[in-house]
């Protein structure tokens, strides 16, 4: 057999040099719509570069919008079966942003900005408190109910009251229920003033050797309280979404564009809003535009998202009217059926890298709007230009979602539904979310305002309401604290994979090329996916 002349391996990169293009296509090439149409996610891939760092080192810090950076991309979205206090206050403990849904009354809304605003982790900022008229039965009530009796005493009985002491379980041992709480209490307390770091009082507790610590101002007055066995648990969040000057979590909210949500509005900066959001499905209009324009002149120091957009021309008059970040999306919500029946939208991946690539030259980031099903989405998504992603159906069975869970065909499950289903835009009891399902509080705050799902598809003054989403349920997800680690991880992994180091290095790579993309056929996709086997489990994360 004749000896075929290989080049020698030492040569490998040498050669390489002589290939005019490198392997896949540029992100320009791959968003040529003229060629191929519109693109999903799931109609591309990245290819892999090198690897010479560890997935722990890589960072995703994002800005969301002109003015804010955020630790991690991931943005919880205004719906009212995913956002409301409880959601927003894990996902900026997190590193992300929970946009609180409108879909419920100016007050509410503002209470859970609120509640966000004044969220300090491990501190207990609406104690259970009593006064000195009440008596032990009460305490042994609470005991008997909430399971724990280290009360505060204020003098009228209420947090924000002058602390008097406090009646733990001890103090009531061997009284008469009918005791005065004023005769049993402790009056020699150990307390801490407002403002003071975790670090520093658990050391007070420490030392103290007490269950409780009040919180007080400096008229002393009960602020807050801190308990010795919730120090215990409490977990740290190097991530927490805070603002730089007074260190409390950022807090979002969503808004329409009628004049009463000026009103709102105004109620939602008094709570402590960061950021607004400007709610539509479609975001072009003169509505957002003379929006955009009146916050700026009344509330300057807030950042405004418009959308949802899917096309520069769209974008353009928003950037123009001086929107601080975009919401791109139109039709790909898991729950959407926008496209179906309007006839308008586009695919997602198109739709991020158009608007993105127009609105980053104005410093304009973009937040992907609906379509994220999996970490890979998330990766491509921030890989087309986008700086964060918003994400409903992903987040709408975690146990910080509202609602309870039920069972669905021996499955466990929590109701989600558009904000343009039929269920939302009536806001009545149905049999999908009901009470039941969507929880006695949010359904009977739902009930209880003006319909903002309406306003979001222009239908309020419709006689015949034309539903633009669905309503059902997603299966249980366990608890955010757990799901975004794990999407915070799966991006860090397929960073390194990719072979960049931080969301900056990602775009910049992107865009001169360096890091290239495959189209995917139908039957790549078959193969991308588990193929093959007779059954499996498909376990996430651990
Ligand atoms: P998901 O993450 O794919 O479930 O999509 C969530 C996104 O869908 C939201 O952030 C909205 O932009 C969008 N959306 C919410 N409700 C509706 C609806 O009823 N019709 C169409 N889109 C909706």
């Amino acid at each position: 057999m004749a000896a075929q002349n290989y080049l020698p391996p030492s040569q490998a990169l040498q050669v390489l040099q002589e290939y005019e293009h490198q392997d896949g296509l540029s992100v320009q090439d791959l968003m040529n719509s003229k060629i191929h149409g519109g693109l999903t996610y799931n109609d591309f891939l990245l290819l892999p570069g090198r690897i010479d760092f560890a997935a722990s080192d890589v960072t995703v810090e994002s800005k969301i919008t002109r003015n804010i950076t955020l630790n991690t991309p991931f943005v919880s979205s205004p719906m009212d079966t995913v956002t409301e206090g409880r959601m927003a206050i894990s996902m900026a403990l997190l590193g992300g942003i929970g946009v609180i849904h409108h879909n419920q009354s100016a007050t509410s809304q503002a209470a859970m900005v609120r509640a966000v605003k004044r969220y300090e982790n491990g501190f207990i900022t609406s104690p259970v408190v009593l006064g000195p008229n009440h008596r032990v039965k009460e305490v042994l009530d609470i005991k008997a109910m909430q399971g724990f009796a280290g009360i505060p005493i204020t003098e009228d009985g209420n947090l924000g009251s002058k602390l008097l002491g406090i009646v733990t379980s001890r103090d009531i041992q061997f009284e008469d229920p009918n005791t005065l709480l004023s005769s049993v209490m402790t009056t020699s307390l150990v307390t801490a003033q407002e403002g003071i770091t975790l670090k520093e009082a658990n050391a007070i507790l420490r030392t103290s050797k007490k269950g409780k610590l009040p919180i007080i101002d400096g008229g002393g007055n009960l602020k807050s309280l801190l308990s010795r066995s919730d120090l215990l648990k409490t977990q740290s969040y190097p991530l927490a979404s805070k603002r730089p000057d007074s260190k409390q979590l950022y807090a979002a909210a969503a808004i329409g564009t009628r004049p009463a949500d000026r009103d709102r509005l105004a109620d939602l900066v008094e709570a402590g809003l960061d950021i607004v959001i400007l709610d539509s499905s479609q975001g072009n209009s003169i509505y957002q535009e003379e929006m955009i324009q009146w916050i700026k002149a009344n509330f300057p120091q807030l950042e405004v998202i418009a959308g949802n957009v899917v096309t520069r021309e769209q974008a353009a008059r928003l950037i123009a009217a001086g929107a601080d970040g975009l919401r791109v999306g139109m039709g790909s919500g898991s729950i959407c059926i926008t496209q179906e029946v309007m006839a308008v939208g586009r695919p997602q991946a198109t739709a991020v890298y158009s608007v993105s690539e127009f609105a980053n030259r104005f410093g304009v980031p973009v937040i992907a709007d609906g379509g994220i099903s999996n970490v890979g989405h998330v990766v491509k998504a921030l890989a087309l230009g986008a700086s964060a992603v918003m994400m409903g159906g992903l987040l709408a069975g975690t146990t910080e979602a509202p609602g309870e869970y039920f069972y669905h065909e021996g499955v466990r499950v929590k109701a989600y539904r558009g904000m343009g289903s039929l269920e939302a835009m009536e806001q009545k009891d149905h049999t999908t979310p009901s009470k039941d399902k969507l929880g006695p509080k949010t359904a009977t705050m739902a009930a209880n305002h003006e319909n903002a799902a309406t306003t979001r598809y222009f239908s309020e003054s419709s006689t015949v309401k034309v539903a633009q989403g669905v309503s059902g349920d997603v299966q249980d997800k366990g608890s955010v604290k757990a799901f975004l680690p794990y999407l915070y991880a799966g991006v860090q992994h397929s960073f390194q994979d990719i072979g960049v180091r931080s969301t900056r290095e990602l775009k910049e790579k992107v865009i001169s090329g360096t890091i290239r993309f495959e189209l995917r056929t139908a039957s790549a996709q078959v193969e991308g996916g588990v193929h093959g086997l007779n059954s499996y489990t498909k376990r996430l994360y651990a």
